[in-house]
């Protein structure tokens, strides 16, 4: 067949990105919330700082930005919601109708994902209320844990939150591609960064600046398991939106002159500087009050109240910041229910407004299982943890990787060298053949050897 009859020849039913940079803005936003921010120093501390950082970097390099190309040229290419598009494709390339699996993974993923997420962008959403009342001016560590327990405690408030948080997130995908998600992350990752920038300086003279940064890039690899590294695998995945067809789901309203080479970079650096940025403002708070790094998933709900207690405006800039979690938080939640609503969009006719419902109401009757995690099943714990790290880890860890690695092997060995080269078209033969190269060799076995080593078998 006539490669170009190919690309080009179809259009998505759900309109396009106005543009490259709104592309870039909306998978930015996708990539760029709680997993930078909340979830990465968290991992990190509990996975022992160094090490845990260096081989994230390498999964985010070597594996994470040739999955995310994948993604987002089987998304073009297919110009479908992700099920249909690695069905047709798989087709298409003669291959089995069975890829779609793939993406029906990703669905699921995405419903799992969502359910603790939303929960714990309530407790953002809590706190920007709490930081406007002024809770945290002058208030030490019991104090701050007096606020993060009574939260955390009661149902009903975690439930308030995570319905709200819900809510929002079906208002905006109801609203489709550009009405919605391109308005909605158009200012938030330039302010976000700025705040962060904000409280940089207050860690540099926080007198734990030292430590903290050594904590984070100084690495003891005595310390590294098979348990480490898989940690750092997932949060790669994690944070990068990747496995779950997310960024697949985005690739499909991707204009056809964009370059996914030179796009995928950036959102990689974008996302990956943020994490870094966070974590340099967490670990100094930490060790400058005494704090351990390994607390858990409430370490920065714990930490940066401190620092903005402690700060001149630090009631303004402390809703500001939680503000932007939110919003940081919201763009992402967009991106996990965008394949599903799609999906059902295409496959039973129905509005956007009607899909996100129904599937907003799933995650949110779902989300209670987290809601619950930290006050009357916090003693239910088993495999993982509670059953919010469960979820957790079951998706982070076991569906994203897995997932990634069948869209990078469909991308590398399923789909011909001329369909992949024609979607991408990289500036230089050179770097089709670095993409290649990695996502033929270097992720699969990477990804399978990761896998063995976790469940101990290497
Ligand atoms: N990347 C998002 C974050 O870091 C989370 C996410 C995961 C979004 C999977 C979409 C899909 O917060």
């Amino acid at each position: 067949m006539n490669q170009d009859a190919v690309k080009g020849a179809r259009q998505s039913l759900h309109g396009q990105w106005s543009s490259r940079l709104a592309f870039i803005l909306a998978a930015t936003g996708s990539a760029v919330g709680l997993g930078n921010i909340w979830r990465f120093p968290y991992v990190a501390g509990e996975s022992g700082g160094g090490a845990f950082v260096i081989i994230y970097l390498g999964c985010i390099l070597l594996i994470g930005l040739p999955v995310m190309m994948s993604e987002v040229l089987i998304g073009r290419r297919g110009r479908r919601n992700p099920v249909r598009t690695m069905a047709v494709l798989g087709e298409e390339e003669g291959s089995t109708r069975f890829w779609g699996l793939v993406g029906g993974m990703g669905v699921v993923a995405g419903f799992l994902i969502l359910s603790f997420y939303s929960v714990i962008a309530g407790w953002s959403l809590a706190y920007v209320v709490e930081s406007a009342s002024g809770a945290f001016t002058g208030a030490d560590s019991a104090a701050v844990q007096a606020v993060f327990g009574g939260l955390t405690d009661s149902v009903s408030r975690l439930g308030i939150w995570h319905t709200l948080f819900m809510v929002l997130t079906v208002v905006v995908v109801a609203r489709g591609v550009q009405k919605g998600l391109e308005r909605a992350v158009r200012v938030l990752v330039p302010a976000l960064l700025v705040l962060l920038f904000v409280l940089l300086g207050y860690a540099i003279t926080s007198g734990g600046f030292a430590e903290g940064a050594a904590y984070l890039f100084r690495p003891d690899f005595s310390e590294v398991t098979g348990g480490v590294v898989l940690m750092a695998l997932g949060q790669a995945f994690f944070t990068l939106s990747l496995g779950m067809a997310a960024i697949m789901a985005y690739g499909a309203y991707l204009p056809e002159d964009t370059s996914i080479g030179s796009t995928s970079i950036t959102v990689v650096v974008a996302d990956t500087s943020i994490a870094l940025l966070a974590g340099l403002v967490i670990f100094p708070i930490v060790f400058a009050n005494g704090l351990a790094p390994d607390q858990g998933p409430g370490l920065i709900f714990l930490t940066l109240p401190l620092a903005f207690g402690d700060m001149a405006g630090g009631q303004f800039f402390a809703t500001l910041f939680f503000v932007l979690l939110s919003f940081a938080a919201w763009t992402s939640a967009i991106s996990m229910i965008e394949p599903a609503v799609a999906w059902m969009v295409e496959r039973f006719d129905v509005t956007r407004a009607a899909a996100a419902s129904v599937v907003g109401v799933i995650i949110w009757l779902l989300g209670f299982l987290t809601v619950m995690s930290f006050n009357v099943l916090s003693g239910a714990t088993f495999g993982a943890g509670t059953i919010f790290d469960n979820i957790d880890h079951l998706t982070s860890n076991i569906m994203l990787p897995l997932g990634g690695l069948l869209i990078v092997v469909f991308a590398g060995w399923v789909m011909s060298e001329n369909s992949t080269a024609n979607e991408l078209d990289l500036a230089t033969p050179a770097r089709y053949r670095l993409w290649r190269f990695l996502a033929r060799y270097v992720a699969p076995v990477a990804l399978v050897a990761v896998f063995l080593n976790a469940i101990g078998l290497f």
